[in-house]
């Protein structure tokens, strides 16, 4: 069992530290101690090491994600690469739980590197849609999960994967047959005690919450994919995704060997910090808190001029003197994840952290940096058909799903 001390202690841990993260809480008094996540969750820091071999194997430059190392953790992503390098593809596996109408840019940070991941390694690529599991979590009803599933499909196809290497599904449609055998297969091998220790229930949860994880460890195993992946047993699997879903994997890691199985491979992103500064990540709820995929420019201009936090000082004097804050700078931050041009970016952070540029021309650059992109999404999902929808979650071969 890997990790064991690390899920013993966890539960001490939590009660000393001031950061709680889970799949369902991720908060913090100050910012988030990323190094103290590795170590208490027991994955690997992706070093520059890596973005050097990913450039070098692909051929292709590193996604802005992997230099700028919002995608920083990692579990056997070596072993992925090692394979890839004799000629042994993978399959990527990510998801999304349905809770609301509209993403917010947090959202879209897993599927763009996803897209990436798929275009530069020529993989297929497996997209769980948990309407189930939000049905459980939040006040939903089973149909409103299912129609949030499907609208939030436009989304994710609006983020380009290619048809012919991707299969989206929603569990209320697709969980039974192989993949309803694996999910038995695992819960058999997980006690209450262990679920507990894993995810923080309580004898007050009702059953559905704690017996839901095995629906999200099973698409690591290419048996519950028989029309993708029959005869292909062995087929490693890479799930790419935020650090906060560590805990259904660390489970599915954990069984997988008794199961005969290989562990799927893990590289896992930061938060995407909230408006208001980064102790958590963005609230779907607090409309205030996150820049959505639907939010005109002007709603995009207001937000980030009235709330992104900023790390300037507070007189021009000041901000000349000593510079701003990079550390703690909402702007700052959402640029590096989004504008592409390294140079630039460089440009700002000697510009801005030396109090020669002020945080109002930063917010602008931003504003033109969101607003292009959020336009750009806009216009790609409006394209997004009903026919396609159905055509990305039919349950069918993928004859080209390697070429
Ligand atoms: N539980 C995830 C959420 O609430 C959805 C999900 C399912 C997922 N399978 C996944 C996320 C695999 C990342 C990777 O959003």
């Amino acid at each position: 069992m890997e990790n064991n001390n690390n899920k013993e202690n966890e539960t001490k841990q939590d009660e000393e530290q001031t950061q709680v993260i889970n799949p369902w809480q991720v908060s913090s008094k100050g910012k988030i101690d990323y190094d103290k996540l590795i170590d208490q969750f027991g994955c690997q820091r992706l070093d520059q090491s890596f973005v050097d071999r990913v450039h070098r194997l692909t051929n292709r430059s590193p996604h802005i994600f992997l230099r700028r190392n919002v995608f920083f953790a990692h579990r056997d992503f070596n072993e992925i690469l090692d394979g890839y390098e004799r000629g042994e593809k993978f399959y990527l596996y990510t998801g999304r739980g349905p809770s609301s109408e509209a993403l917010h840019l947090g959202h879209l940070v897993p599927f763009m590197f996803t897209k990436y991941l798929q275009d530069a390694f020529k993989v297929p690529l497996v997209i769980q849609l948990t309407d189930d599991e939000k049905c459980m979590w939040k006040s939903l009803t089973v149909e409103e999960s299912k129609r949030l599933a499907r609208e939030n499909a436009k989304d994710i196809i609006a983020c380009g994967f290619d048809v012919s290497r991707t299969f989206i599904f929603s569990d209320f449609d697709y969980v039974g047959g192989a993949f309803y055998e694996n999910m038995v297969k695992v819960a058999k091998c997980v006690t209450y005690n262990k679920v507990v220790g894993i995810f923080g229930f309580t004898g007050e949860d009702h059953i559905g919450k704690i017996s839901f994880p095995p629906v999200q460890a099973v698409p690591s195993f290419p048996s519950s994919f028989p029309h993708l992946f029959s005869g292909k047993d062995k087929l490693r699997c890479l799930i790419p995704c935020a650090i906060d879903q560590d805990p259904y994997f660390r489970m599915t890691r954990d069984v997988a060997p008794r199961l005969g199985y290989n562990k799927p491979a893990l590289i896992e992103s930061l938060f995407f910090p909230a408006l208001q500064g980064e102790t958590g990540k963005m609230s779907a709820s607090d409309a205030n808190s996150a820049i959505y995929v639907t939010d005109t420019q002007k709603a995009i201009k207001e937000k980030v001029n009235k709330y992104a936090f900023s790390g300037g000082q507070d007189s021009i004097e000041n901000h000349r003197k000593y510079g701003a804050n990079l550390e703690v700078d909402i702007p700052f931050k959402y640029l590096s994840f989004f504008l592409e041009d390294d140079e630039e970016l460089e440009h700002i952070r000697k510009e801005y952290g030396s109090g020669r540029m002020l945080t109002g021309e930063v917010k602008k650059r931003l504003i033109d940096v969101l607003t292009e992109m959020v336009e750009r999404h806009r216009a790609a999902r409006a394209a997004v058909t009903d026919e396609m929808v159905d055509a990305f979650m039919a349950v069918r071969p993928l004859p080209n799903m390697f070429a």
